[in-house]
This record gives structure tokens, C-alpha cells and sequence, in this order.
């Protein structure tokens, strides 16, 4: 008989990147992905909505049909279950490190912050969904909404759904990402935006560095 001796590998990191539109966290996301690489982690970059075959069909219902906002909030959490189940939960116990472009914590900005959604809604759907899970570590690239609609417009596609939206609805977005920051410190780091791409993504490196490498 054959038996496996090798004990189970270390659990992996999971990253999230959040941010309004046009914040710029792309980019970024490469940078870390690539970072981590040379160290010789394996990495699974995904994003929300998406991830999944499911979820990508979700992201194209949620980025173009007009829907309740109630709705909309079932819908980001489903997608999220599925992406859990099939990809994200099998990375992490397998010791992958996952680099996910949002997460819950776009929904607490967008649909609590930007549309209004019963906080308490959202807390049951969080709590539902991956009760016991946060990310290891949350970027949050904070922008002025004034500037980052420009990068958005500036790229000549066409906007979905939440791009057409009114700068009030990106303040109130960026509040709520503040917010949440300031109740999770430990694991949300909001980065300064504004300034140039290499200096940007010195400070991503650093903290990458210091909160999950070091
Ligand atoms: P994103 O991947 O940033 O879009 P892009 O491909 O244009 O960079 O996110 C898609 C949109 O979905 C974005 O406007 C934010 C929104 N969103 C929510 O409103 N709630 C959520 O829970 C998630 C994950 C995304």
C-alpha cells in the first residue's frame, strides 16, 4: 500500500486589490503578481465578479442589465460563492496564493456606500458567504473621483453600468472604502493614488513586502 507522508502544504495568502473606477489598481495588480513570482510563489490571479464560468456570466449581467439594488447584491454574492467553492478555497488549502481584483469589500463600497444597501443585508450575505474569511491583506487605492472618472473616460471604452455614474456615487463609494479601512487596519492598506505609477507601486512592494513576505 502507498501511503502519502507529506504533510499538508502551509495555507496560501489571499490578496485583494479595491478601489474606485479608475483608480488604477490594474496595473498594480500585475506588478504584485509578478513580485510575487520572482519569489517563487505560485499565484492565482483572478477578479469579481468573475473567476468562474458562472461568475463571469454574473459579471456580464451585473455590469449591463439594470436590475434592483437588492438584486444586485445577491447576484455579487453568488458570484462570489461560486468563485469560494471552485477556485479560491481549493488555491489557498492547496498553498497557491490568490491575487483576486475585488471583493467583498467592493461590495460594502458600492452596493452599502454607493447604492444604499441595508447594512445589515450586507453583513448577512457576508456572513453567509464566507463566514470566518478575510483576505491576508486589502489594497485600497484611493483617488478623487474627479480624477480617476478622467482616466475611465480617457481609455475610450465603452462605460458599464456603475462607470456612468455620477461623481456623488464615486464620493460615496471612496467614503465607504475609507470607512472599512479604518475599522480593519490590520488588514487594509489604503495607498495614495494620485501620485505617479512608479511611486505607486514602491509603496505597493513595500507593504507587500513587510505584511506577507517578511
Ligand atoms: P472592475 O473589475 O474593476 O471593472 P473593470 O474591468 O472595468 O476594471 O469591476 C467591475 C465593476 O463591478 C466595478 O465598477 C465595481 C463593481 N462591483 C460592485 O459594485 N460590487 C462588487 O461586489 C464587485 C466585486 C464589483
Amino acid at each position: 500500500m502507498h501511503h502519502d507522508t507529506s504533510p499538508a502544504p502551509e495555507r496560501g495568502r489571499f490578496i485583494t486589490f479595491e478601489g474606485i473606477d479608475g483608480a488604477g489598481k490594474s496595473s498594480q495588480i500585475a506588478a504584485v503578481v509578478a513580485l510575487l513570482q520572482v519569489a517563487g510563489i505560485d499565484v492565482d490571479q483572478t477578479r469579481e465578479p468573475g473567476g468562474t464560468a458562472l461568475g463571469e456570466r454574473l459579471r456580464a449581467l451585473l455590469l449591463h442589465e439594470p436590475m434592483h439594488l437588492e438584486t444586485e447584491a445577491m447576484l455579487m454574492f453568488a458570484a462570489r460563492r461560486e468563485h469560494l467553492a471552485a477556485r479560491i478555497e481549493p488555491a489557498l488549502a492547496a498553498g497557491r496564493w490568490v491575487v483576486c481584483d475585488r471583493f467583498s469589500d467592493a461590495t460594502f463600497a458600492y452596493q452599502v456606500g454607493g447604492r444604499g444597501l441595508d447594512r445589515a443585508k450586507f453583513d448577512a450575505l457576508e456572513d453567509w458567504v464566507h463566514p470566518g474569511l478575510q483576505p491576508d491583506l486589502t489594497l485600497v487605492f484611493d483617488l478623487e473621483p474627479a480624477v480617476a472618472a478622467a482616466r475611465v473616460a480617457s481609455t475610450g471604452v465603452d462605460p458599464d453600468r456603475f462607470e456612468r455614474e455620477q461623481c456623488g456615487f464615486f464620493e460615496r463609494v471612496r467614503e465607504a472604502y475609507l470607512e472599512r479601512a479604518r475599522g480593519a487596519p490590520q488588514r487594509i492598506c489604503v495607498i495614495d493614488a494620485s501620485r505617479t505609477p512608479e511611486a505607486i507601486r514602491a509603496e505597493v512592494e513595500r507593504v507587500v513586502h513587510e505584511r506577507l513576505l517578511a
